[in-house]
Order: structure tokens, then C-alpha cells, then sequence
């Protein structure tokens, strides 16, 4: 299986700006690329901040977008979207009996799924009792290994500016984690930057953003800036008894992409 990991788009109405990007543009180039070199991807994934400021007119650009994806699309809301908008225009996307935003997709080998990690008002990331105790009994109802999707990484990156609005409720989850060992790999947004490692055994990925990147500082604090470094997405390669995910970055490509004949090394004769 091959999952196609997008997150960040901020998507602002049509004929605004944000930074001095045209956000659905960025989006745009990452759709191009992908279909250029994964348009067999199973699946592409999406989380969260879709939009900037969660307006209808923002998601109604968005949605215009999405159609050019061949495959089926799994959206999850960010600390930048709007639930009820997101509701009222992707209504296809199923959400949870409290109207979260979270759901459960089953595969032949993993169980994807999805959290609402939303906080209104807040940049930082919530699990409610409600939103927990559906997690709970997704990892204790699932017979295959999990693969967790969520907008806010659960775990510290040593990143000070976004650690500060990761998952509030961090220690929760990890205890449910542990309970089970059923959670095989965390994947997250939010953090416009690639990054991978290991937090209490289990491996996590965050991707670029498709919009904007924050500036890497591991000594800045607060709110992180925002920089233009080029945007890009995540490719999940998911097999029985390994998981890869290779970081493609995707601005501007075609100015970048080598043109002429095959380079290869010359064996030594
Ligand atoms: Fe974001």
C-alpha cells in the first residue's frame, strides 16, 4: 500500500494571499508532482490545517483542488480549521459519534486511524474524554497493527516553538499506546517540517508543509517563524513487515529536475 502524506495547505479564499503565497498554488505543485510519480498511491492522507482560517470559501477551494486526486482522500482538521465548515462542505468524510472529526479506516494489513486533535481557540492539540475514549477503544478493538494519523504530534521533537502546541494530552495517549503495543508508526502535521524518530518505542513522521515551513530554531521559544523553504509531502510505502516513508520535496520541481541523459556511476575498470 502506498499512502500519499500531505498536511498544511492553509488555503485561503480565492484572491488572497498568505506570506506572499498563493497557497492553493503550493498545493497545486504538490498535486502535480504526485500524480506525476505516485498516481498509484492507494490512498492520500491530509492532516489537517487545511485551511488558514477555516472559511467556507477557503474549503470551497480546497474541495475544487482534491478533485484531481484519483485516489480516495482522508482529511483531518488542524488547529487552523473550522469543524462546522469543514463539515458542511466535505460531508463525505466521515466523522465520529460526537461529531469529531476522527475515524477508523481498515486495510488488509494496518488499521488506519484518524484523531480530531482540534481545539477551538487554541493553537495547541486536545483529546477530550470523549475523543479519548474513542481512541481507546479503536486500539483495543483493532486485530491488526495501527497506523495513527493526527494533526498535532503527540510527542516533543526538541523543537521548542512547536513543542509547546503539540498534544496536550501526550500522557494519555502514550498509556493507552502502551496498553496494546498495537500502534505501529505516528504520523502527524503541524509542524511544516519533515522529522522522524522514536517516542516510547514507536516510530513517528511529520511532514513538510504544503504551504509554508517554519524556521528549524532549537532554541527559539513561543510562536515559531514562518519560512519559505520549499514545500513538500511524505510517500508511506506499507508492507507486511516494513513501513518506509521517503520525504519528496515538491516547489518548483520542474526547475530542478535533471533533464538529460542517465547519470551513472562507472564501475572501476
Ligand atoms: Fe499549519
Amino acid at each position: 500500500m502506498k499512502i500519499l502524506h500531505f498536511s498544511d495547505l492553509h488555503i485561503v479564499p480565492a484572491g488572497q494571499r498568505l506570506f506572499g503565497l498563493n497557497p492553493a498554488q503550493q498545493l497545486q505543485q504538490l498535486i502535480d508532482h504526485a500524480l506525476q510519480h505516485h498516481g498509484d498511491a492507494d490512498l492520500c492522507v491530509i492532516t489537517g490545517d487545511l485551511t488558514h482560517k477555516g472559511e467556507v470559501g477557503a474549503y470551497e477551494v480546497l474541495a475544487e483542488k482534491l478533485q484531481q486526486l484519483p485516489m480516495p482522500v482522508q482529511l483531518l482538521v488542524g488547529n487552523h480549521d473550522d469543524r462546522h465548515h469543514f463539515r458542511s462542505y466535505f460531508p463525505d468524510q466521515s466523522v465520529d459519534s460526537h461529531g469529531f472529526v476522527q475515524r477508523i479506516v481498515d486495510t488488509d494489513l494496518y488499521t488506519l486511524v484518524f484523531l480530531d486533535t482540534l481545539s477551538v481557540g487554541s493553537p495547541e492539540g486536545e483529546l477530550c474524554a470523549q475523543r479519548l475514549q474513542w481512541l481507546s477503544q479503536a486500539i483495543a478493538t483493532s486485530h491488526k497493527p495501527i497506523l495513527l494519523f493526527s494533526h498535532h504530534p503527540i510527542m516533543d521533537l526538541q523543537f521548542p516553538s512547536m513543542d509547546w502546541i503539540k498534544l496536550r494530552e501526550h500522557e494519555e495517549v502514550m498509556a493507552l499506546i502502551k496498553q496494546d503495543n498495537k500502534v505501529a508508526y505516528m504520523f502527524a502535521g503541524h509542524v511544516h517540517r519533515p522529522a522522524a524518530g522514536i517516542w516510547h518505542g514507536v516510530p513517528f513522521a511529520t511532514v513538510s508543509g504544503a504551504s509554508h515551513q517554519h524556521h528549524l530554531h532549537f532554541t527559539q521559544t513561543g510562536a515559531s517563524d514562518s519560512s519559505l523553504e520549499p514545500a513538500g509531502y511524505g510517500v508511506i510505502s506499507v508492507l507486511a513487515h516494513s513501513i518506509t516513508v521517503h520525504f519528496q520535496l515538491a516547489q518548483n520541481y520542474a526547475r530542478f529536475a535533471y533533464q538529460g541523459p542517465p547519470l551513472r556511476l562507472r564501475a572501476k575498470t
